[in-house]
Order: structure tokens, then sequence, then C-alpha cells
């Protein structure tokens, strides 16, 4: 067992376990998508790009990846409902299956403001695919495909970061309080 990185609480999601459940939802969506001739994936940036290069890699229906990238304005104007677009998709979705991959739902604004703006360019369908999503007392966002529930702390890891520190980890973990308070 090598040592926690000092910033870190504990591990909530191990490798072993994201990869076999990436592994499920694939095959999933590839059942769910069997006979679509080709599945536009939007992965957004920057948190989704490990999880979509994995979860892409073991889909065995034909899909283009497409990236889009957001911002939110941080956690002291969560409830203002702003989502700022840094960067569109290269091609237009009208009558294309979407799949929107993210990394994590947390109050649910980013993939409520991604709903709103994809599906007003008409596409054929449109699901969301999330690899985990915070536990509130509401739920916040109902996710076509869903990872892991999580507690709602701050997590690091497998895309996620915390001040664009620690995405690269192949787990999940729990960043210690005093890291981001
Ligand atoms: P929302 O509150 O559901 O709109 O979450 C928006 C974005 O905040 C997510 O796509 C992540 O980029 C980021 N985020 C929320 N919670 C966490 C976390 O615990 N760790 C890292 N990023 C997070
Ligand atoms: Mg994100």
């Amino acid at each position: 067992m090598s040592v926690l990185n000092p910033d870190l609480a504990r591990i909530i999601v191990n490798q072993e376990e994201i990869q076999s459940r990436v592994r499920v939802i694939a095959e999933q969506i590839s059942a769910d998508y069997s006979g679509v001739n080709n599945l536009y994936v939007v992965a957004i940036l920057k948190g989704a790009f490990i999880f979509a290069a994995d979860l892409t890699r073991h889909l065995t229906v034909p899909h283009t990846i497409d990236f889009m990238a957001l911002s939110s304005y941080g956690k002291s104007t969560a409830l203002s409902g702003e989502v700022r677009l840094l960067m569109d998709l290269r091609e237009p979705i009208t009558h294309r299956h979407v799949l929107i991959v993210e990394d994590i739902v947390d109050s649910g604004q980013t993939l409520e403001y991604l709903l709103k703006t994809l599906g007003g360019r008409l596409p054929k369908s449109l699901k969301t695919c999330a690899l985990v999503r915070k536990e509130k007392e509401v739920i916040t966002l109902p996710v076509d495909y869903l990872g892991f529930e999580i507690p709602d702390v701050w997590v690091v890891g497998y895309g996620l970061d915390y001040a664009e520190i620690h995405r690269t980890l192949p787990y999940i973990a729990e960043l210690k309080k005093e890291v981001y308070t």
C-alpha cells in the first residue's frame, strides 16, 4: 500500500471499482444504443476527460466523441444558475443521438444548463451519464447512467480537481476539509 497524499482524507472509490463500473456502464450504453449508427458522445471538459476516455474505449456501438468546456462561477454563486460556455461542440447535433458525459453532479446546475442548451438544438435523443453524484437531501437531477453515489464532500481524482491539482489520481478521494476551507 502506497502512502496517501497528505491533502487526502481517504479513498472513496478505488481504481478497481471505477474500472469495473465503467465497463458495466459502457455495456449498458452499448445495449441501449444498439442499432444506432453514430452515437454522439459529448464529454465535458476538463473534469470528464479521463472518464470519457475509458468509457468510450469500452463502447461497442459506433460513436463520435466531441467536447464542450464549461465553467461555473464558483461555489459562492452556485445558486445563481450561471454557467459559462467556454468552448462549444464542433458539429451541429440536430437529429443525432447525444450522450452527455460528466464527471460529477453536485448542485446539478451544470447538467441542467447542458440539457437546456443541447436540448434546444433538437437532437434525436439526449441522455446523461455521470461517474459520480453527491448524495443530497433532495435529489438534484436524474442521471440516465450513473457510476456511484458519494457523500457530499469535496472529491478529487479520476479527472476531478481541487484548484487544478490531483486530477490524474487513478481513484476518487475525499479532500481534507482543512485544504479547502
Ligand atoms: P454542479 O454543482 O452539479 O453544477 O457541478 C459543477 C461542476 O463542479 C462539476 O462538473 C465539477 O467540475 C465541479 N465539482 C463539483 N463538485 C466537485 C468535487 O467534489 N470535486 C471536484 N469538482 C467538483
Ligand atoms: Mg466538470
